[in-house]
């Protein structure tokens, strides 16, 4: 096997998707733990300590207590190479979270087992599904009084419509919390406390015929876990790695992350039942990630990351191959050849330049502009695009008036950025050019990010006046159609995209039907095509 491949195989890529406050971030630390990333979970930037987590960037994360942008980590465990893809835990930025679910092999789902899916988590749960990627679920907090196990497999099952297949299942919760039952080698592994994870736990199997598993839990749990095995024996689903590689089956595990509890464990099965980088579909078919030529697409631009260096960062996942940083490559969107500029890639808190990247990778790039969401780099000498990355339909708009009309460039030049970077996305009147501007998002929150951004980036006062539509359709057939003859409902705004697309904004699904009734031959689209 050549170098290369033998680095691609031990990649593993995914993505870490959770309500705020179930855990994520003390998870991932104990990942990076367990790596050696890190000395001391919690030590990095003291989560313990202070809110700020590894991974925050934005002020507005640390106000609100939720991460609005993706990052990434890389560290080393167990032989395997492990990149982690961070996302936003708040459904108003579901879209950013699905960018990141493409460029992510699989995806792990934190669940609080006090609480279950959490509303405002479960359109980021949902848009994880869609992806059909393995999806594997940590149950988390079990050292805290959980709902009950049936009832939050069931919820899981229901709410998200995918199968579950419990690896391990725990015994008692919060102060009667033991351990969890490995129901592939029948031994107890058993709860010991590290007094916040800052002492090492006592790694302790029992095999639950052992009499000595009395000693700690107590008979009435011992006859509770007998019964609930054999129920899951006869009722749950069987682990089926085919139907897990194919997001139909979610293996689930339950633990304690503050605690270090079922983390490591978790850590293993997952490793081993994900997969290496998966291929992908391009325009000249799939194309293989042990293939020589290297290959990635962008998945999220990111600005000013730093404050003091006003950088622009677009984020790749490489595809295939090996990425050497003196390479010339081809940015197929821009029909050019380059080099790519400082690349580097995140462990913990820092931010290092790499010479060398493999398939499974994420680097980021500086960007001077050029780069958009789904744009494919690759070799010059084997020339081909992936398959772009979908737009979400915004679903709330607002006008947006500057209120130091003296800082026009600034805002003009602030607001174009924020939308290449797919956060917000920009309209403006059909006739006039960006006099009046319409903003529209997929989700309430990321007008807050938009404006606080202008403010404290670009140094530009805004107000938001929220606007009543909540249809968007793009015109299908825009060469056959003269737009300024469709006859609309009364509430019906005739408006452009950035790339000067005609748009119709309506403000409910009986005005988008009457439109189409009223205008013989008009099609209509829900999403852009590119
Ligand atoms: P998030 O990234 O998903 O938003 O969650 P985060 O890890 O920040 O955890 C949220 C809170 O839940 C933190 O407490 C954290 O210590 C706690 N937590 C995480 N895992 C467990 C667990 O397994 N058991 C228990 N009991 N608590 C857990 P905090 O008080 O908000 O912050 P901190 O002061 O402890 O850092």
């Amino acid at each position: 096997m050549a170098d290369y491949t033998r680095e691609i195989e031990k990649r593993r890529t995914f993505a870490i998707i959770s309500h705020p406050d179930a855990g994520k971030t003390t998870l991932t630390e104990k990942f990076l733990l367990y790596g050696g990333a890190i000395n001391l979970a919690g030590s990095v930037k003291g989560k313990a300590t202070s809110r700020h987590a590894v991974s925050d960037w934005m002020e507005i994360e640390k106000e609100r207590g939720i991460s609005v942008t993706s990052s990434v980590l890389q560290f080393n465990y167990g032989g395997y190479c492990i990149n982690i893809l961070d996302t936003p835990g708040h459904q108003d930025f579901s879209e950013d979270t699905y960018r990141t679910l493409m460029a992510a092999d699989s995806a792990v789902m934190v669940i609080d087992g006090s609480k279950g899916v959490e509303a405002q988590t479960r359109k980021l749960f949902k848009v994880c599904v869609m992806r059909h990627i393995p999806i594997f679920t940590f149950i988390n907090k079990m050292d805290r009084d959980a709902n009950d196990t049936f009832d939050l497999l069931d919820e899981i099952e229901k709410e998200l419509g995918i199968a579950t297949c419990p690896i391990n299942w725990p015994i008692g919760s919060g102060k009667n919390f033991r351990g969890v039952y490995d129901r592939d080698t029948r031994k107890v592994l058993v709860f010991s406390d590290t007094q916040k994870g800052t002492k090492e736990g006592i790694e302790e199997e029992i095999p639950v015929d052992d009499p000595h598993l009395l000693d700690v839990v107590s008979l009435e749990q011992k006859e509770t876990l007998e019964e609930e095995i054999e129920l899951l024996d006869g009722a749950a689903a069987e682990f089926d790695q085919e139907k897990v590689s194919k997001g139909e089956l979610s293996p689930v595990f339950f633990g304690s992350a503050l605690t270090n509890f079922g983390v490591e464990t978790f850590l293993k099965h997952f490793l081993a039942m994900t997969s290496s980088p998966l291929p992908r579909t391009a325009d000249c078919g799939v194309v293989d990630p042990m293939t020589e030529e290297f290959s990635a697409f962008v998945f999220k631009i990111q600005a000013n990351m730093n404050k003091n260096h006003r950088d622009r960062i677009a984020f790749m996942r490489i595809c295939s191959g090996r990425f050497d940083a003196g390479m010339e490559v081809y940015h197929v969107q821009g029909d050019k050849k380059m080099r790519l500029l400082q690349p580097q890639q995140m462990m913990a808190d820092d931010r290092h330049v790499v010479d060398e990247a493999y398939a499974g990778d994420i680097i980021g790039v500086f960007d001077p502009g050029i780069f958009s969401i789904g744009d494919t780099i690759c070799m010059p000498s084997r020339k081909f695009a992936y398959e772009g990355i979908p737009t979400f339909a915004p679903e709330h708009f607002a006008r947006v008036a500057q209120l130091d009309t003296m800082k026009r460039k600034q805002f003009v030049k602030g607001i174009n950025q924020i939308a290449q970077e797919g956060a917000i996305q920009i309209f403006q009147e059909a006739k006039g050019g960006m006099e009046e501007i319409i903003v529209g998002v997929v989700g309430v929150l990321q007008f807050d990010v938009l404006k606080y951004r202008l403010e404290n980036e670009y140094n530009v006062e805004i107000r938001l006046d929220m606007l009543p539509y909540e249809y968007i359709r793009w015109i299908g057939n825009r060469d056959q159609v003269d737009v300024d003859k469709i006859i609309g409902t009364s509430d019906m705004k005739k408006v452009m995209d950035l790339k000067g697309r005609p748009l119709l904004l309506f403000v409910n699904s009986w005005s988008v039907g009457m439109t189409l009734d009223r205008n013989e031959g008009l099609v209509l689209e829900e999403f852009s095509k590119n």
